[in-house]
């Protein structure tokens, strides 16, 4: 089942989520799609389902841990099994370290590291049981991996991502479950729209060696990879998708 089987994504109602669950539409994989906002998880299920692959939805909060593992239990019951996660949904800051509050670390935790865990523990658990394997491909992004100016909260909750990333990779092993993360850097979506002011934009023009923002599609055919067969014997990973910004040096002005 590891190969094209039913695929659940987490935060498919917007940016990244939306182009990957397109992105698995297109391949031809059963999609369950999950957002706490229901009127993006509809436009991005009516868009899947005008690619005649299976879609089934759930409208649910990934800091709701109960309402979380009753929803990838009920979609995968529905889809007939459970190929793949995406843990996607996530949410973000941009304010100075001496101004953060210790509300913004619960606030950015609760999604970005608890909804992801319980997420994956609960497909994790469905998968062990169902004796198929699977995939599980968790969003980083490079906030995790350097430090930058104004993410003390969302760079520290991407980090943990990474690590959890290796340590369920490695335990969950002997079950025929991969797990990686995509370490986005940045990407024209609403997410950014809303954290990148125009100092920051200019920045990443800066810093990016390719001089541009990422789409969400690009981010897209890297998770596409990870979760299937192509990528079978990888496992414990971040691929980074960031138009070379972290693996830079010295860059001309
Ligand atoms: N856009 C970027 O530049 C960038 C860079 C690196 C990493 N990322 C990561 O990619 C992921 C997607 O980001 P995006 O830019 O597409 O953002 P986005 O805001 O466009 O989409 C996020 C989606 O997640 C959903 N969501 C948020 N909190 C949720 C919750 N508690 N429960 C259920 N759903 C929830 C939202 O409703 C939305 O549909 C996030 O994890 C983000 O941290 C984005």
């Amino acid at each position: 089942m590891t190969g094209s089987g039913p695929a659940v994504i987490t935060g498919a109602g917007s940016g990244i989520g939306r182009a990957t669950a397109l992105a698995f539409a297109r391949a031809g994989r059963p999609l369950g799609l999950l957002d706490r906002d229901a009127d993006g998880l509809g436009r991005t299920a009516e868009a899947c389902r005008g690619l005649a692959v299976p879609v089934e939805t759930a409208t649910a909060d990934v800091t709701d841990e109960a309402a979380l593992r009753e929803a990838l239990r009920d979609l995968a019951r529905r889809l007939g099994g459970l190929a793949a996660l995406v843990n996607n949904a996530g949410i973000g800051t941009e304010k100075p370290l001496l101004d953060h509050t210790l509300d913004d670390f619960h606030r950015i935790f609760a999604v970005n590291l608890f909804g992801l865990f319980v997420a994956l523990q609960e497909a994790a658990r469905i998968m062990v049981e169902a004796g198929s394997g699977g995939s599980i491909v968790n969003i980083a992004s490079v906030a995790g991996l350097r430090g930058s100016v104004g993410r003390a909260a969302y760079g520290s909750s991407k980090a943990a991502v990474i690590n959890l990333t290796q340590v369920a990779a490695v335990e969950l092993a002997p079950h025929g479950i991969r797990v990686n993360a995509v370490a986005p850097g940045p990407i024209e979506t609403p997410l950014v729209a809303a954290m990148h002011g125009e100092r920051t934009r200019a920045a990443w023009l800066r810093q990016v060696p390719l001089r541009r923002y990422g789409t969400p599609e690009e981010v897209a055919e890297a998770v596409l990879w990870l979760a299937g067969p192509q990528a079978s014997y990888v496992s414990g990973q971040v691929l980074v998708v960031d138009g070379g910004f972290a693996a830079a040096g010295l860059l001309p002005a």
